[in-house]
């Protein structure tokens, strides 16, 4: 007997219209457009207005998923998730906020994981959907990270930007869904990747800042290597090989990291998605939001293997592959 699984049916995503180029930064730090593409691949990123939050960008994405899927697409929705690592309040969650906006009779929760965030969210969607304790999951990634940058440093202010995307999660038809989803930890890493709520300073003795606070270098090599186990593990758990893989959607956080991972992996460059030149590092969003360009430039079909990978503070990462149905379409 094949077991059931839940998949990915209906998807929307938001970047906010305002774009801020590597030659603005060029006027504001000393920094250079082609430092910042050589190292990163990072061209442009988008920036939440002074009045738009993270609550704000979810709102929209919903709005798109509505937009593409129809009036009735949240419909039976009865968990509602929003991973973030810039919540607008610690409470109420960003989810509760979704939950009364689109009028649903759902639960809420905000979930907290960094950049793999929303893969972690899949996850509990999925283990939500196949235990019967949700119908129907509705799973956001949302992030205004350029209102906790530090701009005084140019080694972190030029990466980040912000966005959200967000998917229905729910039971679907044999051989489509979730083949695997892997998530992992390793908080002996912590001091390399934090920003301050309550606490002073982590048990490593780091202390802690009002903004984001990222020792470069380190999360690089942590990123290479975790991207290429984690992606294996998924891939094996799948039963698949990665040649079987016909899109590799991975963290948007660095071209750098992101090539290395394709090759690891010896898939073709024009099996992987990048979208890190245009939005630079969204965090919880940037794999919805990749996913969002994809189908809209056709490049997924029904059937089709998605490898979905991601990396961040914790630290932590995730991985899932993913069968996509026939559902979840380009925007109208
Ligand atoms: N413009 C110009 N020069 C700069 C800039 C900048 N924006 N930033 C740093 N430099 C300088 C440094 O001061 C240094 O100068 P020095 O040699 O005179 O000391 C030089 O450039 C090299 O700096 P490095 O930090 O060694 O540069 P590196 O090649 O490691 O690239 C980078 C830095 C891009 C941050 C890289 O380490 C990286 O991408 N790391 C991974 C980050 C990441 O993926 N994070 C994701 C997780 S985010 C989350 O979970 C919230």
């Amino acid at each position: 007997m094949t077991r059931p699984r839940a998949g990915v049916t209906a998807l929307g995503a938001y970047a906010p219209p305002k774009v801020v180029t590597n030659h603005d930064l060029e006027k504001i730090m000393d920094t250079s457009d082609e430092w910042i593409t050589t190292r990163t691949g990072i061209r442009r990123r988008h920036v939440a207005a002074d009045d738009e939050f993270t609550s704000d960008l979810a709102f929209r994405a919903v709005e798109d998923l509505l937009r593409r899927h129809g009036p009735d697409a949240l419909a039976g929705v009865d968990l509602v998730l929003v991973a973030t690592n810039t919540p607008d309040a610690l409470f109420p969650s960003t989810a509760a906020l979704v939950q009364a906006k689109f009028g649903l009779k759902a639960a809420a929760f905000d979930l907290l994981a960094a950049c793999p965030g929303w893969l972690y969210a899949l996850s509990v969607a999925q283990a939500y959907v196949l235990s019967g304790q949700a119908q129907r999951v509705l799973a956001i990634g949302a992030e205004a990270l350029t209102k906790v940058v530090d701009w005084q440093d140019r080694s972190t202010a030029v990466l980040f930007g912000d966005g959200a995307g967000a998917v229905i999660v729910e039971a679907v038809p044999e051989g489509f869904g979730f083949r695997s989803i892997v998530i992992g930890a390793d908080g002996s890493g912590a001091g390399h990747l934090h920003m301050r709520s309550i606490g002073r300073c982590l048990p490593d003795g780091s202390v802690l800042g009002d903004k984001l606070y990222m020792n470069g270098r380190e999360v690089f090599k942590f990123a290479v290597r975790v991207m290429n186990t984690s992606t294996i593990e998924a891939v094996e758990k799948a039963d698949l090989r990665p040649d079987d893989i016909s899109l590799f959607v991975p963290h948007q956080a660095n071209l750098r990291i992101i090539e290395a991972a394709r090759e690891r992996l010896g898939l073709a460059a024009d099996r992987v998605v990048v979208t890190v030149d245009e939005y630079g590092n969204n965090s919880t969003a940037s794999i919805p939001l990749a996913l969002a360009h994809a189908l809209d430039a056709g490049r997924v079909a029904p059937g089709d293997h998605l490898l979905l990978v991601s990396f961040g503070a914790g630290l932590t990462w995730a991985s899932a592959v993913l069968t996509w149905g026939p559902w979840a379409t380009a925007a109208p």
